[in-house]
């Protein structure tokens, strides 16, 4: 018997990695869950499928979504008394998720502190239009600062598609890769799902995400963790999520 339960826990698909390190569940803050329903089940589903730590990565952006960190803050310690209310098993952590635009770098040299993950990592992600010059400086700047980059999901971005020499740059300059759960369930499309199981082949994704917003996505999440394809990869690769 104890065995048993011991065999189905080691069976989530996710135990491997742990942890979440992108999602959008404080509801009201950005694009992500719209009310604490919809983010319970979310989140009951990401703990299901094997997670122990959720970090709640809201978007910071300097247009579409100008979140204030200290209401951010406050709106998290309510999610978290949810999530304790509805007796989920999970530790649920605050970070952000910082868009690279024109307002970043001002952003950057005031007092503004950034959210990110143990005050160190920071997750920070690209237009999907268009590719922005001077990222490899942005990027060291903010090493210097002595923060330690995760870019997420680089399958995403479609200008690297034709000519990936940019992410090759980043990865030599000690930049981390996080990866969309959904990407390898072809939620973002054939494309996305292609480059992200190339880039995992090269040994360029460090971190996985569920990159979380609605039930859609809850969905899609219990779909992927079902393809073979995707299990096969989980219990092949290594990545990092339970060093956070
Ligand atoms: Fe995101």
């Amino acid at each position: 018997m104890l065995f048993g339960l011991f065999a189905r826990k080691e069976n989530k698909i996710l135990s491997r990695i742990g942890v979440d390190v992108h999602s959008h569940l404080i509801p009201g803050i950005d694009d992500g869950a719209k009310d604490y329903e919809i983010s319970l089940l979310c989140i009951r589903e990401i703990v299901k499928q094997g997670v122990k730590k959720i970090y709640v990565t809201p978007h910071f952006q300097t247009r579409r979504f100008n979140n204030d960190e200290d209401d951010v803050r406050l709106r998290f310690e309510e999610l978290k008394a949810k999530v304790a209310d509805a007796k989920i098993d999970v530790d649920m952590q605050l970070a952000g998720e910082y868009l690279i635009d024109d307002g970043f770098r001002a952003r950057m040299e005031s007092d503004k502190k950034f959210l990110a993950i143990n005050d160190k990592y920071l997750l920070v992600e690209f237009s999907f239009n268009q590719s922005m010059m001077g990222m490899e400086e942005l990027f060291f700047d903010l090493q210097m600062l002595g923060y330690e980059i995760i870019l997420a999901h680089p399958e995403r971005y479609s200008y690297f598609y034709t000519d990936s020499n940019l992410l090759i740059k980043f990865k030599e300059q000690g930049v981390y890769f996080q990866s969309n759960i959904l990407s390898f369930g072809g939620f973002y499309g054939h494309d996305v799902m292609k480059r992200a199981y190339a880039y995992v082949e090269k040994g360029w994704i460090d971190f996985l995400g569920t990159d979380m917003h609605s039930l859609r996505y809850r969905d899609a999440l219990e779909n992927t963790c079902k393809k073979s394809k995707f299990q096969k990869m989980m219990r092949k690769q290594n990545f990092l999520n339970n060093q956070l």
